[in-house]
């Protein structure tokens, strides 16, 4: 579905990302892990066709990104590829609906209100669809981004840290939304995150990337069974060794500073 193949981008000089070779398959589910400046933005701009690399190819769904022009790697990206990205890029002067209806008309697809209030309710926006967004709070404009990228029923969908603003709880229940909204029509998931727990709760496929250049240092499948149960041991068996990939993909204080983190998280649940 996804493949990278000797992909590299630099800025001013300097290599921010490469990536030798790397493949998803349909419907798998893959999770970005790694420190603030890693790449793992870049790496999803480059799936998403947003950025072209300096150098390599980039294909999805069996389509070199590099080949479409301009137009038509828009309408491409339109009906194949669903984003949310770290900034949200909703229409201030549209209500939620509307916004909504934006992206079935980018993505050539007939107006279908029913599809775009059944995406609405399932992410517990109905009471939303006439709010502009600047009368939702982030989190509701978070799942608004993410119901935008639902709508045209995209077979691949690429998540910038989309539960960024959410407390705990919220972002518990939006992983459950996002996880049946998955099964509906399994999309494959690639999504950024920097939550360790997230990304084991989430991840068939976890890609720890190392920065300066950002690359890939690891790739960990947790081979956990879902519904996954966040305090039992093999949930803290993988968690171990994603720690210990970070440990090695950041210098230890920063690593400790994780480490503490996540533990306060664990105990003050
Ligand atoms: N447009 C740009 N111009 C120059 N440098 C850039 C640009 N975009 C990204 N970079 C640099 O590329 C590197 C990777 O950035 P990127 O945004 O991919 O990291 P990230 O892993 O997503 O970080 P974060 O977790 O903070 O979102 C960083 O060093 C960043 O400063
Ligand atoms: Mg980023």
């Amino acid at each position: 579905m996804f493949e990278l193949q000797d992909v590299s981008h630099a800025y001013d000089g300097a290599e921010v990302l490469r990536v030798d070779a790397w493949q998803a398959a349909q419907g798998e589910h893959w999770l970005l892990l790694g420190p603030s400046g890693s790449g793992k933005t870049t790496l999803l701009h480059a799936l998403a066709g947003i950025l072209r690399p300096a150098a390599g190819t980039v294909t999805v769904a069996g389509q070199d990104l590099a080949a479409l022009g301009a137009q038509a790697l828009d309408r491409f990206r339109g009906r194949h590829i669903g984003i949310v990205l770290q900034r949200l890029h909703l229409i201030p002067s549209l209500d939620v609906a509307h916004n909504l209806l934006l992206a079935q008309y980018l993505a050539g697809l007939p107006q279908d209100r029913r599809r775009i209030d059944e995406v609405l309710g399932s992410l517990d926006l109905a009471e939303k669809a006439t709010a502009k967004p600047h009368e939702l709070s982030f989190g509701q404009a978070q799942r608004v981004a993410i119901a935008r990228a639902l709508v045209p029923r995209p077979e691949v969908l690429l998540l910038d840290e989309p539960f960024s603003a959410l407390d705990a709880f919220t972002r518990a229940d939006l992983q459950d939304h996002l996880l049946a909204l998955w099964g509906d029509t399994r999309p494959t998931l690639i999504l950024v995150t920097h939550d360790v727990d997230e990304a084991i709760a989430l991840a068939d496929r976890i890609m720890v990337m190392r920065p300066r250049p950002g690359r890939i240092l690891e790739e960990i499948a947790s081979g956990l069974p879902r519904p996954r149960d966040r305090r039992s041991d093999e949930f803290d068996a993988v968690r171990r060794r994603v720690l210990d990939t970070l440990d090695r993909s950041l210098d230890r204080s920063s690593a400790t500073a994780i480490r503490e983190r996540l533990s306060e998280a664990t105990y003050s649940i």
